[in-house]
């Protein structure tokens, strides 16, 4: 069989709890010892991942989610989860607990995160199965996996998968990304994600220009409510984002690019795969989670 597209990233519990922040000393100032009653949590599986395949099955491709998680019940939960939204899981369960973000969220909406990786940067080419497919799907990873994903497209993009690409700020400033961005088809960052990019490989100029010359053969930059711009190498292409109330922001980042993506797999023109991948980011941030609200409208015909 072949796969639409395989995305390969984080699959992580994220539980949100609302607390009372502390205006006076912009900190969350707890004493060692106390105990501190919260207002209210939740929790979402959340991860680029888990996020960015559902967003891709939900827009009717056959999708493949290639991530590592642990043997507890959130391990269980992402399972089923990826099952009931018809993601193949082609990843690996491995002792200990699933990755796990507790997002402190303060009463203006700011948020502290105190994040446990789990297993996930630890993916190994040979505990992943053979896979065919026409798309990548990579968010950032970092040490065994970031190899793996290395290795991964170097075989598959000889039998002509293409790449999709959308690394963090941190692996942005870490690593070198040369070869990796060589091989996309398709590369989004943010705004603060290109700069750091381009400064780094001196390249001078516009953002766009920068990543169209670092290799990639399309280029996208967002910037929160600002405007987005899209590059092939032959044109450009911008969107200005609606005024929009944002009730929770996390995973915006996951559905654009996801949007975006799609689009150019159902052979949509840029300005359209633009537009698609706005209505994506906005149907999550209206809402909170960073799945529930994902768009379910057939792509594939
Ligand atoms: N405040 C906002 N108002 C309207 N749209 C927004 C807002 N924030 C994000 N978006 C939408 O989501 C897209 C991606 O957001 P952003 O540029 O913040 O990405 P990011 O920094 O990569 O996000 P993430 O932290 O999730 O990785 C934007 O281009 C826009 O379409
Ligand atoms: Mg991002």
């Amino acid at each position: 069989m072949v796969f639409d597209i395989v995305t390969f990233g984080s699959a992580v519990v994220d539980t949100f709890i609302d607390t009372e922040f502390n205006k006076k000393s912009q900190s969350f100032n707890y004493k060692a010892g106390s105990k501190i009653l919260v207002n209210n949590m939740t929790t979402d599986i959340g991860g680029g991942a888990t996020n960015t395949a559902v967003a891709f099955a939900r827009f009717g491709f056959n999708t493949g989610c290639i991530c590592k998680i642990g043997d507890d019940n959130n391990s269980n939960d992402v399972l089923e989860m990826l099952k009931k939204e018809k993601v193949k899981f082609l990843g690996k369960k491995s002792k200990g607990a699933t990755g796990h973000s507790i997002i402190l969220d303060s009463k203006d909406h700011q948020r502290t995160i105190l994040t446990f990786k789990g297993p996930g940067n630890s993916i190994k080419l040979s505990e992943i199965p053979k896979i065919k497919a026409k798309w990548l799907y990579y968010s950032s990873m970092l040490n065994e996996s970031l190899k793996t994903q290395e290795k991964l497209i170097k075989q598959l993009s000889k039998k002509g998968t293409k790449l999709a690409f959308n690394p963090s700020e941190y692996l942005i400033k870490n690593v070198n990304l040369r070869s990796m961005i060589k091989l996309s088809d398709i590369l989004i960052m943010n705004k603060e994600e290109a700069e750091i990019l381009c400064s780094k490989y001196k390249k001078k100029g516009s953002f766009l220009d920068g990543l169209i010359s670092l290799g990639a053969k399309i280029a996208v930059v967002t910037d929160k409510n600002k405007m987005i711009y899209a590059s092939d190498g032959i044109k450009k292409y911008s969107l200005k984002p609606n005024k929009i109330k944002v009730i929770e922001r996390t995973g915006a980042g996951d559905a654009f690019a996801a949007g975006f993506v799609a689009g150019v797999m159902a052979n949509r023109p840029i300005q359209k795969c633009l537009e698609l991948g706005l209505k994506e980011g906005e149907s999550v941030i209206q809402y909170f989670g960073a799945k529930n609200k994902l768009l379910k409208r057939k792509l594939k015909k």
